[in-house]
């Protein structure tokens, strides 16, 4: 299932293997709560997004230096590209850096490091987008746009994740009206354990050109009609919706009504290392388990190159 694609909705930190993070723990002299990789595989069993993001934020305390930033990015994109990834508009999290000592450009350049390479290597275009944590203050976000602005280079849009419900999108109005005069695009998380009022609240208090997850959206028809008629992009992530039982079973996952509704839909691994599985794994496995024909596979990768942050020259180009 390794159609050419785009993949718009990942978490570099979210793809810290339970191998490389043991290779880091050791190199940094980091001591992880867990014996070996098999007893860490035991803690991922979710209960809904907190609880895999306690996981998350602890395991990548491993992360310390520009060469672990780049040896991470380069993991993935070799990875992604053995899937059909040709494009990967990449989140990253520099709060969760900062906050426990790491420099923002240590994160940025040692990601852009692996990034800059990429076509090279793995014949895999990048762009970068920078991810506020919406469970910590906008100031916080604020201040950590104004940090990132010696790398505005390396930077295509800003995003918003972490904790979702109790902290809606208006609460980052200021930071996302600064990010867009310093000419950077903007997505955000929405709609996925949080209601449809915010995903509304993300097209209209912060002007995201996509909604990332957007899967609530099916609770009201006409924001629905909305998104269709705008062909507003949802970056989509099955297997991360069941693991966070946001959705029973992948069998129930939304999806093909969503397709039939005429949304945008993209598919996207999100979280890969915790979700069991990359991109290509994802096509497959809605391919299995919902029954989606090849032309639909194919509708949902052209889809992806639609949605990214492409010129038309470089869409061309990735396709
Ligand atoms: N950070 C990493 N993965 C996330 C997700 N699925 N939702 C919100 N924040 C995240
Ligand atoms: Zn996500």
């Amino acid at each position: 299932m390794h159609l050419p694609k785009a993949e718009l909705h990942l978490h570099i930190e979210g793809t810290l293997e339970p191998e490389l993070a043991f290779t880091l723990a050791a190199r940094n002299g980091v001591e992880l709560p867990y014996a070996d990789t098999e007893q860490l595989r035991t803690a991922y069993l979710f209960d809904d997004l907190q609880s895999f993001l306690d996981l998350y934020y602890a395991l990548m305390t491993v992360l310390r230096t520009e060469d672990d930033f780049t040896e991470l990015a380069d993991a993935y994109l070799a990875r992604a590209a053995a899937q059909g990834v040709r494009h990967a508009e990449i989140f990253f999290d520099p709060q969760a850096h900062t906050a426990r000592g790491v420099e923002i450009g240590t994160v940025i350049e040692g990601l852009g490091r692996a990034l800059e390479a990429s076509e090279e290597k793995h014949g895999v275009s990048t762009q970068l987008i920078m991810c506020f944590l919406r469970d910590e203050s906008a100031e916080s976000a604020l201040a950590t746009l104004r940090a990132a602005e010696p790398y505005l280079h390396r930077i295509s849009a800003v995003g918003l994740d972490s904790a979702e419900v109790g902290h809606p999108p208006a609460k980052f109005r200021e930071v996302y009206e600064a990010a867009a005069a310093l000419g950077l695009r903007k997505v955000a998380h929405a709609g996925e354990e949080g209601p449809p009022a915010y995903i509304r609240e993300a097209l209209d208090v912060l002007g995201v050109e996509r909604v990332d997850h957007g899967l609530r959206c099916m609770e009201d028809p006409e924001l629905v009609a909305r998104l269709v008629a705008d062909r507003v992009p949802l970056t989509l992530c099955p297997l991360s919706n069941v693991r966070l039982r946001a959705v029973g079973v992948l069998e129930e996952h939304p999806l093909p009504a969503m397709m039939d509704a005429g949304l945008l839909c993209t598919v996207n691994s999100d979280d890969p290392a915790y979700f069991g599985g990359y991109v290509g794994d994802t096509f497959h496995a809605v391919h299995e388990a919902l029954g989606l024909d090849r032309e639909q596979l194919r509708t949902l990768a052209r889809n992806s190159f639609e949605a990214a942050f492409l010129d038309h020259d470089e869409e061309r180009r990735a396709r």
